[in-house]
């Protein structure tokens, strides 16, 4: 597609766009690249298949219309500062977003929060259908647009569509603390594929339906009856672009800019890394407190750790608390063990180019991955794919969803800290073949699961035919 159209063919519907509006201070605007995992892993794909993308500019109050950004069709849904403030942190990040990671935070019910979410839904099933070509499929994304799929179906019965949850689907009972459980429940029921990470949260979501709608089984695990419709059930774990992440692994640029990160912390003997949007859920304080105690204990010999992490959802509460408690851990933790010029830990509340980020992969001989719950978790993914040479060792949480492909990494359970600073001990220590044993292992799961193969799976799941680029 080379202009913008209101005929696509593939529509992807996010909440955010793949970029993020940026107004600088001197009053000009800039595109910058969204955060997280669903850009990640959506934005080849979609490349690759010429289909446009719906979404929120990543401001309040824009005034973006439809444009083409290296061939892609964007197509902005402009929200209002209230609209943020009670869709995207409110019900979206306030609500949904600890409901659904296991309460690891105390969710907020408000009504008003509510309204906006469904209008914000009803909202971005209007441009949908505006943009969809007659007979188009649509691929509709995550917690934040779970109402999208009936809404989408009422206005433009003719579509094909999907939804895809890429956060974890709750155990029923914290499911059935929500308010307005059936009106979520049906509205995903607009789909003709509802896709989870895991099993467990298409069979969660399948009982759920029966209880709540009047959706019946229709003797097939996978299937639901729904007015007069087949609502197909079903678990993609999603991945990454492994490829492409090797290979700038294996570059030249990326092996120096590893080498130099390496230099720059004084070539100590191990390296520990740390990368997420900082986020509750992520459970970085767990590897604060592990490092922190191997280091009080003289357990963690000349090591050093890096924690990376991307500035997220800054206005809502439970982030800005979380946040002052990890920088504090840092300093407290640098002001104890850290010689003039030489910090034991290394703190960037930064986002970072991917060359940079696949450098300090290959930099790090330890990847700490721990958190409390994740639908997937791409980043412990990453680190794998850019071990080229089959070192360096996966510290990784039994609650992120890549726990369940990712058997060779070392599994802790991140609450058990004793349990976390064992496995980080074993992980510094662990010898060289019984590293690369696992670690071949891990890669050879990435290297053969990788996006296109999820995306692939699931389009086949939704009847889409394959596109040109797909072998
Ligand atoms: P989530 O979707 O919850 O953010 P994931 O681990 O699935 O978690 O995905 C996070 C994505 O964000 C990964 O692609 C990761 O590389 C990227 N990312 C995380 N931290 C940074 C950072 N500091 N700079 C750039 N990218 C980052
Ligand atoms: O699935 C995780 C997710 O919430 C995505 O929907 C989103 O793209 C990403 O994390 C980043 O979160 P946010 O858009 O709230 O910054």
């Amino acid at each position: 597609m080379s202009e913008v159209g209101n005929e696509a063919e593939f529509v992807v519907v996010a909440n955010r766009l793949p970029v993020d509006l940026e107004k600088l201070p001197d009053g000009t605007e800039r595109w910058k690249r969204s955060p997280g995992g669903l850009v990640t892993a959506l934005e080849p794909m979609l490349r690759s298949r010429e289909g446009a993308w719906v979404g929120w500019p990543g401001v309040p109050d824009a005034d973006a219309g439809p444009f083409v950004e290296d061939g892609l069709s964007l197509h902005p849904v402009n929200l209002s500062a209230k609209d943020v403030e009670d869709y995207y942190e409110g019900f979206s990040n306030g609500t949904l977003w600890p409901l659904y990671h296991d309460v690891v935070a105390p969710p907020a019910f408000h009504r008003h929060w509510w309204q906006a979410y469904t209008r914000v839904n009803q909202r971005f099933a209007e441009v949908t259908a505006e943009v969809a070509a007659e007979g188009a499929t649509v691929w509709v994304q995550d917690y934040q647009l779970q109402l999208l799929p009936a809404a989408l179906r009422a206005l433009r019965p003719d579509l094909r569509i999907g939804f895809f949850l890429h956060i974890p689907f709750p155990p029923t009972e914290l499911f059935m603390q929500l308010p307005w459980r059936s009106r979520i429940i049906e509205g995903l029921l607009g789909a003709d594929l509802v896709g989870f990470h895991t099993e467990g949260g298409a069979r969660n979501f399948g009982w759920l339906a029966t209880q709540l709608t009047s959706a019946t089984e229709s003797g097939r695990d996978d299937e639901l009856n729904y007015h007069g419709r087949t609502v197909r059930l079903g678990a993609f774990p999603i991945s990454i672009d492994s490829r492409a992440l090797d290979e700038l692994a294996r570059s030249p640029e990326v092996q120096e800019q590893a080498k130099q990160i390496r230099a720059d912390l004084g070539d100590p003997r191990r390296v520990i890394l740390g990368v997420d949007r900082l986020d509750y859920t992520k459970g970085i304080d767990v590897r604060l407190r592990a490092f922190e105690e191997l280091l009080a204990e003289d357990k963690a010999g000349d090591t050093v750790m890096i924690q990376l992490a991307t500035p997220s959802r800054e206005r809502v509460e439970h982030y800005q608390r979380m946040r002052q408690d990890i920088e504090q851990a840092v300093g407290r933790i640098n002001g104890a063990y850290a010689r003039v010029g030489h910090p034991v830990l290394h703190y960037l509340h930064q986002s970072l180019p991917r060359n940079e980020l696949a450098a300090f992969f290959a930099a790090a001989d330890v990847m700490l991955v721990t958190p409390l719950r994740d639908g997937m978790n791409l980043v412990a993914k990453e680190y794998v794919a850019c071990r080229t040479d089959d070192t360096g060792v996966l510290v990784l949480s039994e609650f992120a969803g890549a726990a369940i492909e990712l058997r060779d990494a070392l599994l802790v359970n991140p609450h058990d800290t004793d349990g976390v600073k064992l496995a980080l001990r074993t992980a510094l220590e662990m010898p060289d073949a019984e590293a690369s044993k696992r670690m071949r292992n891990l890669r050879k799961q990435v290297l053969t699961h990788d996006v296109d193969r999820w995306a692939r799976t699931f389009l086949d799941a939704l009847g889409l035919p394959p596109a040109d680029s797909d072998e």
